[in-house]
């Protein structure tokens, strides 16, 4: 799913000294995510920076078998599901994030270990948070970790119905409401206990959910500034 590189409209000069970063967008099904990472990619080219967008399960060949395995498999259980995406993380990071970051990319993507502390976790003989977070130091190189990452928090109700509506249902979709709660109140956790998270309302409209991300960003990232993304409007759509 890489980008090509796209020009700078303003002075690369200025964006030579801006490091690679990583950061990720999460949230349960239909809170919008992806139309934000998307949105964020087309800001930060228009200012110049090198975007690479990717998502999990996904990035690599190998590890987009591994979604198709996993959407396609209701049966499997928690542990199994992990380990498969665990196989998939490791070859992506080390096929497509690393390399991004090694050579000053900025890597934007849609979902990450993130899914797996809520997804892999979610019924008693899940995986604990502990284990994965053991693995993950284990199997993950440190410099892959995620810089920073939005969690969008939608209610699960409004979130099914625009899913719906875009006509873009998956199996965890299909799942009992009961289980969309239990995935927003696991995300919620998640942000308000991890380092690195903001837990972003997305229950509004795009273009405010959309200025939040950004003004956090800008907070976060503040060498971006002279960039001044909070004007560059117009986000193309791809
Ligand atoms: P997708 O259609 O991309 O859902 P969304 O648009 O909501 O991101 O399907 C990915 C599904 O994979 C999603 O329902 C959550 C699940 N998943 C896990 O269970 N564990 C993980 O670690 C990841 C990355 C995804």
């Amino acid at each position: 799913m890489s980008m090509p590189v796209r020009s700078a409209k303003m002075s690369v000069a200025s964006v030579s000294h801006v490091e690679g970063r990583f950061i990720v967008f999460e949230g349960g099904e239909g809170v919008g995510k992806s139309m934000q990472m998307k949105h964020m990619a087309a800001r930060l080219r228009r200012g110049g920076i090198e975007v690479i967008e990717t998502r999990e399960p996904g990035g690599t060949p190998f590890a987009e078998g591994c979604r198709e395995l996993l959407l396609k498999h209701g049966d499997l259980s928690q542990d199994v599901e992990f380990l498969l995406l665990l196989a998939a993380r490791r070859d992506h990071v080390e096929r497509v994030i690393k390399p991004a970051l090694r050579r000053g990319a900025w890597v934007l993507s849609d979902r990450f270990m993130d899914s797996s502390f809520v997804y892999q976790n979610q019924y008693p003989g899940g995986v604990s948070i502990e284990v994965q977070h053991q693995t993950h130091l284990i199997w993950m190189p440190a410099g892959a970790w995620p810089n920073w990452t939005f969690v969008l928090d939608v209610d699960p109700e409004i979130a099914l119905i625009r899913r719906r509506r875009e006509g873009n249902v998956n199996r965890f979709d299909e799942k009992p409401m009961a289980f969309h709660e239990r995935v927003r109140s696991a995300y919620t956790d998640i942000a308000a206990r991890m380092a690195h998270h903001t837990l972003i309302d997305a229950s509004g409209p795009l273009e405010r959910v959309e200025a939040a991300i950004l003004m956090r960003f800008l907070h976060q990232f503040p060498e971006l500034k002279p960039l001044h993304l909070h004007k560059l409007d117009g986000v193309e759509d791809a």
